[in-house]
């Protein structure tokens, strides 16, 4: 019998930025509707959906969703971006003149994180309520091939010397551990692995020179411990984003796709095709424009 390859569309780095840019929301609009006409099985979305990490930017996403039909766990996958869970702003604001402990710091972010993580519960845990966090492993079993999203957070908090922009990234030991846990490393057996996070492994990807240069600001500080895990996991795939470039490249035998900026490049997304025996092609895509 010969299968259709599963279809999956990935778009990064919405930075949506509320009910008054229409235009904004026309795009996405457009968007969703062609996913939905190109019968895309899954999509998903690596992080920074919103702008200035406000809950009412989240749920534009997540009402524009629900209305194509997209808001369901095996339709779609999001993870958290830094513009999710860090106001800049406010930080400075709030360290200034508030509160320069770094713990208190912490569980403020903690808190964030668990609100963006109850709000898109349905995505993560198919529950409409609880409190299920990253990292997150989603098996979908479709007829040719059974896939595994394997979800982190790599959004670090804001730090005066050590994170300044907010912009770095890290993924936690206790990220790490759970998934490296034998009982969840048997889970992913016979599944096609893609690992999710919203920094890139390489901030700049090309071999231009000027590409070359090193921005700290942005990094993700513990890159080669993620790149193991997934190796671990024997990924075949890492989706991100973070980096407003749409690119793909290859570090030790995993491909890794950033999504580029749909608030940018409102018409351009990646497309994924996995057939089964772990057989995968990518492109990006411009839709609605010719040649
Ligand atoms: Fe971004
Ligand atoms: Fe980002």
């Amino acid at each position: 019998m010969i299968t259709e390859p599963i279809k999956i569309a990935h778009i990064s780095d919405l930075h949506i930025l509320g009910k008054q840019d229409r235009r904004q929301l026309d795009d996405l609009d457009r968007l969703f509707a062609h996913f939905n006409i190109s019968g895309f099985d899954h999509l998903v979305i690596t992080g920074d959906l919103s702008n200035s990490s406000n809950p009412e930017e989240w749920r534009i996403v997540k009402e524009k969703l629900e209305s194509h039909g997209l808001y369901h766990w095996d339709k779609t996958t999001v993870i958290a971006g830094n513009h999710d869970l860090i106001n800049l702003e406010e930080e400075m604001r709030f360290y200034n003149a508030l509160n320069p402990l770094p713990l208190l710091r912490k569980k403020a972010f903690d808190r964030k994180m668990a609100a963006f993580c109850t709000f898109f519960q349905e995505l993560i845990s198919g529950e409409e309520h609880g409190e299920r966090a990253f990292p997150f492993v989603k098996i979908i079993n479709y007829p040719s091939v059974r896939i595994a999203f394997v979800a982190l957070n790599s959004v670090y908090p804001w730090y005066p010397a050590d994170n300044p922009l907010g912009a770095r990234g890290v993924i936690s030991a206790g990220q790490l551990r759970a998934l490296s846990a034998q009982s969840t490393l048997a889970s992913l057996k016979e599944c096609f692995v893609i690992g999710l996070c919203h920094h890139a492994y390489r901030v700049y990807g090309t071999d231009s020179l000027i590409d070359q240069a090193f921005d700290w600001t942005m990094e993700l500080k513990n890159r080669e411990e993620f790149l193991a895990l997934m190796q671990t996991m024997q990924a075949k795939l890492v989706l991100h984003g973070h980096f407003h470039r749409f690119q793909s490249y290859v570090v030790n035998g995993i491909t890794f796709i950033n999504g580029g900026s749909f608030r940018y490049t409102p018409q351009r997304y990646s497309e994924l095709l996995i057939a089964g025996q772990g057989e995968f092609s990518q492109k990006f895509i411009n839709f609605g424009l010719s040649g």
